[in-house]
Order: structure tokens, then C-alpha cells, then sequence
């Protein structure tokens, strides 16, 4: 039986060590290229963040207010301010409401007492869709679901508004 020696010549060891550094090397200046072009598409943008309307909780009434707000927006390397807009008004037992005005149909924008045959609801005029002034759909009227319910904070009597959310989630 023949022993069989394995030996490394120079030329391997060399060949070996300069690969391995090489390798190094390389991921080294490779890393920060790679996480520079996937980090921001990875990172997720902040969740949950109000956003001052500039409204005083004060100067609300019955009456549903249209209120126009912006949203800053990160997506991956671009930023933007998302224009948004809320129908607000205070309930009978004081409580706030901050309805989206997103019809729940096909997307058009609500209006409140835009409709003299439907006084005191919100209308839509893509297809006449209705809701009352709770954000509910009016059964027979195209949209499928109540309009969302902005998520809403007051702070310092300024009224803050969040992601408007399907009724139940809010
Ligand atoms: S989009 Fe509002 S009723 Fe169709």
C-alpha cells in the first residue's frame, strides 16, 4: 500500500492565498455598492404617522369640513408630498370623524350636499353613488362598503390625521 503524500507546492499556496484576498477584497468594495442599490427599495417607510391638518379642533361643527392635507412619501429613492383630503365633522356626542372621500365603488371623489335630491349625503358623481353622513353606503347606490375612517389624533387643539382605514380597522 502506497502512501500518498499531498503536498501544496509554492505555486498552490500562492495561487490559494491570493485568491482568498482577492476575494476579500473585492466583496469588501462590493458591499457598500450592493447595499446602496438595495437598501432603500428594502426599507420599509414609517407606518403609523399623523399628520398636522392645521385644523382646530375648535372650529369644527356638525357640518362635514373638507380638509386638504399632504403626505410626505418615500419611495425607495424618491420623495414626494401626497396631496390628501379628509371630510370631517363632530358627532353628536362630541367624537371627531374623519371620513376619506375615495368612493369605495371605483375611486372617484365624494362630495357632502353635492346632490339637491340627496340632502345631507355625500355624493358621488361617477355613478350617483351615496353614502350617508356616517361614511355608510346607501343600499341600491353602487358603492360596496362605507367610506374609510381616517385614524386621528388631537394634539395642542390641532387636529392630526393618520391612514385612513376600511370602517371597523380605524
Ligand atoms: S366611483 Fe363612486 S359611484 Fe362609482
Amino acid at each position: 500500500m502506497s502512501e500518498k503524500k499531498h503536498r501544496v507546492s509554492r505555486r498552490q499556496f500562492l495561487n490559494y492565498t491570493l485568491t482568498g484576498v482577492g476575494g476579500f477584497m473585492a466583496a469588501g468594495m462590493l458591499m457598500p455598492l450592493v447595499r446602496f442599490a438595495v437598501d432603500p427599495v428594502l426599507q420599509t417607510t414609517a407606518g403609523g404617522e399623523f399628520v398636522n391638518t392645521k385644523v382646530k379642533v375648535d372650529e369644527l361643527t356638525s357640518e362635514p369640513l373638507r380638509v386638504d392635507f399632504t403626505v410626505k412619501q418615500k419611495d425607495a429613492w424618491y420623495e414626494s408630498e401626497e396631496p390628501k383630503s379628509a371630510w370631517v365633522y363632530k358627532k353628536d356626542n362630541g367624537d371627531i370623524l374623519a371620513l376619506s372621500p375615495i368612493c369605495k365603488h371605483l375611486g372617484c371623489t365624494v362630495n357632502w350636499n353635492a346632490d339637491p335630491a340627496n340632502p345631507n349625503r355625500f355624493f358621488c358623481p361617477c355613478h350617483n353613488g351615496l353614502y350617508e353622513k356616517d361614511g355608510t353606503n346607501v343600499p341600491g347606490t353602487p358603492p360596496p362598503a362605507p367610506l374609510d375612517v381616517y385614524e386621528l389624533q388631537v394634539k395642542d387643539g390641532f387636529l392630526y390625521l393618520g391612514k385612513a382605514k376600511p370602517r371597523g380597522e380605524a
